[in-house]
């Protein structure tokens, strides 16, 4: 057996020296060796060899050998939301749910619980922002008026977390984040040292508990969760509110997820009893013209699983010495790179003029497969022609000025002739196969085909 002997390990470097010493001559450190056993092999060569005597040895598992479980999913009840959520809430996962004041995080989160607390959970819903009295009115103007769901009004971390330790509830919910505070800091609630050492500790909990917790996050004017990213990569699952406050129809959309696809969306409707799931979101975010106006196009966009019609409106006016591009829901410098690319390729200049454009109903696009419809559109206002009655576009720009194929152009297309439009321009890689019923197809391989294209159909 081998004999033990003593050595001494700084805690903060892991050096280590055969006698003890007010500092360690690694890192300079003061007070920071602590005595530690080596055996008679004599003290260790260098410093991750004394790292790896500083604690036993854990056990390892062949890969193939480990039990894969599939993770334990409750739905909430909430279709669209158990969509993103990749089919309900997570025994132990941390979610966090994000978006603007006032578009519905409360609300649906409320519905959830409820709808979760039917199915036998045990359910706690801890509010930082109202009170308790506050969280019953909106519970009984969504008819919850039998809600069993427990409601816990309070803001600081330990009492949260000692509540919870009492009642062992299976869902918590943290609304929101940002007003809770532990006391082990002395800095502001919402302040981001607050909301990290705050969504950690619930983090813990949670994996610790096997509660699934989920955590309501406000979002700065810029758009990201306030405070810090680092929650997001603290949390399993990310889910974003979007829409416009002002419109009827709103997005949740997962920009992570580890037990599910990420970027899949969940459609509802905010009603007068809360919000309701669209199952058939296609045709929402259309603005119904009596007749086609110049500057809009309906692309085409695949969000998750499900492809989606979604009006492209551009304004093109003349602008002053420093023209204006501005766009909501569609990215800005892409805007600028498309305008170029007009420019270059198809010899349509917007220099002089101001360029807006809106995705209508306030959904942001990130897919470059709208490049095509706004291009289009920009045209269609510059020109002050409508596209012809039916109209669908989408495609990837490249600025070489090429078409670049989206990806499952097919189901696009179907989605689009079943909503009875009849004319589309896609990328030549993207044409089907087989004719589309109701659906004439043109395809093209360069910007300026397009733009030639629609001249034509406009002349017809
Ligand atoms: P809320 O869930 O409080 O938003 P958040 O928690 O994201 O700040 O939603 C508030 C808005 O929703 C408010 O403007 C009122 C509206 N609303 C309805 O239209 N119908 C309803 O049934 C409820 C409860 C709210
Ligand atoms: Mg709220």
């Amino acid at each position: 057996m081998a004999k033990e002997k003593t050595q001494y390990t700084c805690t903060d470097c892991g050096g280590i020296t055969a006698k003890w010493l007010g500092k360690c001559p690694s890192c300079n450190a003061w007070n920071t060796l602590i005595e530690t056993a080596v055996d008679s092999a004599g003290p260790a060569k260098n410093r991750y060899a004394g790292m790896a005597a500083l604690a036993p040895a854990s056990e390892v598992a062949v890969l193939c050998d480990i039990e894969a479980q599939d993770v334990a999913r409750t739905p909430t009840g909430q279709e669209e939301l158990d969509r993103v959520l990749g089919g309900g809430m997570v025994q132990g996962g941390v979610v966090l749910i994000g978006g603007d004041p006032g578009i519905g995080k409360s609300t649906l989160i409320l519905q959830a619980m409820d709808g979760l607390q039917r199915t036998g959970k045990r359910t706690l819903y801890v509010t930082g922002e109202e009170s308790a009295a506050q969280v019953a009115l909106r519970s009984r103007r969504l008819g919850l008026d039998h809600s069993q769901v427990q409601v816990l009004a309070e803001t600081q971390l330990e009492k949260v977390l000692a509540t919870a330790d009492k009642f062992q509830p299976d869902v918590m919910v943290m609304d929101s984040i940002q007003t809770v505070y532990s006391d082990q800091l002395t800095s502001a609630p919402g302040s981001v040292a607050q909301v990290r050492e705050c969504a950690a500790h619930l983090t813990r909990m949670a994996k610790a508990t096997g509660t699934a917790v989920v955590l309501v996050g406000h979002v700065t004017k810029e758009g990201a969760l306030a405070g810090p990213r680092v929650l997001e990569h603290m949390v399993d699952t990310v889910l974003y509110f979007e829409g416009d406050t002002h419109s009827t129809y709103r997005l949740v959309r997962a920009i992570k997820n580890r037990f599910g696809a990420v970027n899949e969306i969940g459609v509802f409707a905010m009603t007068e009893k809360g919000l309701k799931g669209v199952s058939n979101p296609s045709a929402i975010f259309l603005s119904q013209h009596a007749e086609p106006v110049p500057g809009s196009c309906v692309l085409v966009t695949l969000e998750g699983t499900r492809p989606m019609l979604v009006e492209i409106q551009a304004l093109v006016d003349t602008g002053g010495p420093s023209p204006r591009r501005l766009s909501v829901g569609l990215d800005r410098d892409r805007l600028a790179m498309l305008l170029a690319v007009l420019h270059r390729h198809a010899g349509v200049a917007c220099m002089d003029q101001d360029v807006f454009v809106n995705a209508v109903g306030g959904v942001r696009i990130s897919e470059p497969a709208a490049d095509l419809a706004v291009l289009l559109s920009i045209q269609s206002s510059l020109r002050g022609k409508p596209l012809p009655q039916g109209f669908i576009a989408f495609g990837e720009v490249g600025l070489a000025g090429e078409v670049r194929p989206a990806p499952r152009g097919q189901e696009r297309l179907k989605e689009a002739a079943k909503l009875g439009f009849t004319v589309a321009i896609i990328p030549k890689a993207n044409a089907p196969k087989k004719p589309i019923p109701g659906m004439t197809v043109h395809a093209v391989e360069r910007v300026d085909e397009a733009i030639g294209l629609v001249r034509e159909l406009g002349r017809a």
